[in-house]
This record gives C-alpha cells, sequence and structure tokens, in this order.
C-alpha cells in the first residue's frame, strides 16, 4: 500500500447526495481524493455552488426521474470537471403499502424514483463513461433479495434494481467500455429515510429495538459503513467486480 488516496483524480456523481447514506458516501468520496457532485432534489437553490464546507464537494439540483434534468445534471459536470468516473445512484424513496390496499399512484411514484431514475442514472453513466470507463453503483437493499409483506412497492423497486445492474454489467463488459456496475444491498441503516419509517409505527421506540434485533449482530448500520463498502466499488480496488450484489447487512440475510 502507498498511502495513496483510493479515489485520486476521479470525479464523482452521487445521487441522494443531500441526505443519509447518499450524503455519507459523498463525505466519504471527498476524504479518498475525489472530487464529488451531489445531485439531489433536496438541494437548496443557493447551493448549486460549492458547498462551504468542503471544497470537493459540488451541489446541483437533480430529479433522477427527469430524463432533461439527468442530461442538464452531466452535462455540467463534464464542463466544471472535464469528465465523469463514478456514478452512485443512491436516491430512493420508500411507501410502506401492502399488495391489497396499496394505491396504484403511490406504487407507480416508488417504481418512478427507485427504477426509472436508477436506469436513466445507469444510461447517462454508460453515454458518460463508454470512452474511458468507470464505476456505477446501485444502492439496492436487501429487499431486492428477501420479501416483507407490507413494503410490495419497495420490494419491487429494489428486486428490479438488482437485476437492472447486472444487464447493464453484462452489457458493458461485452461492449468492453471499461466501465463495471454492481449493486449494495443494506439492511437498516440509521438515515432520516429510516427514521421516518420507524417514526410512522405504532411504538417507534419498540420498532426500532424490534428491527436492531432482528439483525443477527444486534443493530441497524451507520450509513458511513455503507458507505465504506460504496468506496471500495468506486475505487480500483474492485477492477474485477461487476454484476455483482454486495450484501452488507450484519448477517440478516445469512439466517
Ligand atoms: N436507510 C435504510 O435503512 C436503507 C436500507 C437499504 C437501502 N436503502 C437505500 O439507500 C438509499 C438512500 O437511502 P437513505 O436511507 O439514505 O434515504 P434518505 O431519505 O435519507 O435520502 C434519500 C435522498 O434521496 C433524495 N431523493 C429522493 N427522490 C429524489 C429524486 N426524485 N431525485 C433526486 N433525489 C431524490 C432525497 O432528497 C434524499 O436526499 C435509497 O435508495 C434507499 O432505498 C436505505
Amino acid at each position: 500500500m502507498t498511502g495513496a488516496p483510493r479515489l485520486a483524480g476521479k470525479v464523482a456523481l452521487v445521487t441522494g447526495g443531500a441526505s443519509g447514506i447518499g450524503r455519507a458516501t459523498a463525505l466519504r468520496f471527498a476524504a479518498h481524493g475525489a472530487q464529488v457532485v451531489i445531485g439531489d432534489l433536496a438541494v437548496a437553490e443557493n447551493a448549486s455552488e460549492r458547498d462551504a464546507e468542503q471544497d470537493a464537494l459540488t451541489s446541483l439540483v437533480l430529479d433522477v426521474t427527469n430524463e432533461a434534468s439527468w442530461a442538464r445534471v452531466v452535462e455540467e459536470v463534464e464542463r466544471r470537471f472535464g469528465k465523469l468516473d463514478v456514478v452512485v445512484n443512491g436516491a430512493g424513496i420508500v411507501v410502506v403499502g401492502d399488495v391489497e390496499t396499496m394505491e396504484l399512484e403511490a406504487f407507480r411514484r416508488v417504481l418512478a424514483v427507485n427504477v426509472e431514475g436508477v436506469f436513466l442514472g445507469c444510461r447517462y453513466a454508460v453515454r458518460a463513461m463508454k470512452e474511458s470507463g468507470g464505476s456505477i453503483v446501485n444502492i439496492s437493499s436487501v429487499s431486492g433479495i428477501i420479501g416483507t409483506p407490507n413494503l410490495v412497492a419497495y420490494d419491487a423497486s429494489k428486486g428490479a434494481v438488482r437485476l437492472l445492474t447486472k444487464s447493464v454489467a453484462l452489457y458493458c463488459a461485452k461492449r468492453r467500455y471499461g466501465i463495471r456496475c454492481n449493486s449494495v444491498h443494506p439492511t437498516f441503516v440509521d438515515t432520516p429515510m429510516f427514521k421516518r419509517v420507524v417514526a410512522g409505527t405504532r411504538d417507534p421506540e419498540w420498532t426500532k429495538n424490534a428491527l436492531a434485533a432482528a439483525v443477527p449482530i444486534g443493530r441497524v448500520a451507520q450509513p458511513e459503513e455503507i458507505a465504506d463498502l460504496i468506496v471500495y466499488l468506486a475505487s480500483d480496488e474492485s477492477k474485477f467486480v461487476t454484476g455483482s450484489e454486495l450484501v452488507i447487512d450484519g448477517g440478516l440475510t445469512a439466517q
């Protein structure tokens, strides 16, 4: 090991980077030497400028469900930084609902962000990176592997991301683009999304403890623990890893 920053010289776009796992990933990427662009709906209007906290972070308004928004943001990244090496598709939403009662409109909204958003992210990443290579990381979930009775849309969306990832990986491999594409599958992570879901239950304190107890290692994850795995996938250390689903769940799906 030389001790050189693991992402030195790389330009990364992290969707959902204003909060939770995306935010932790953006900060970790910057700490490892990358130039990072956060693309998020929640970016304040005056934040299309450099983040004052850290020179390596820039924020741009991106709606992952909107193709014109993707085109604008990727063009802006290339204009400012000359290239794109890494895209993390982290933007996502969860709506609780079951097969019998969930509104179709809500089901479609989850799929629009979690599936169409990742599809567009992969499309714009491939178009931008096919000459020079790169890494795409799609944040799925253990919900892309195992089901939950009241998460019908979320489960469907995360399962779709799992196989969409493999399709993109194989396409890029076949074309010799030098682009890798992998999915990450966390279980409960202590983020604003997780807190909102827990707060919506009848007894939030009980729910939080029950969810932690369901994880074999006895706790939920911190966003930085997921970010560390994403740093590996973004870096050249994982150059032979593509089409893979990396589970990071404290043993939940090992049972
Ligand atoms: N927190 C968990 O327990 C957990 C577990 C497994 C997987 N995940 C997945 O990790 C990813 C990040 O989740 P999180 O917990 O950090 O959530 P979060 O709610 O804290 O952050 C999600 C971010 O996505 C952004 N976003 C939502 N819709 C968008 C859109 N249309 N365009 C652009 N940005 C949009 C939000 O503004 C927000 O900043 C999601 O894909 C989620 O499904 C989360």
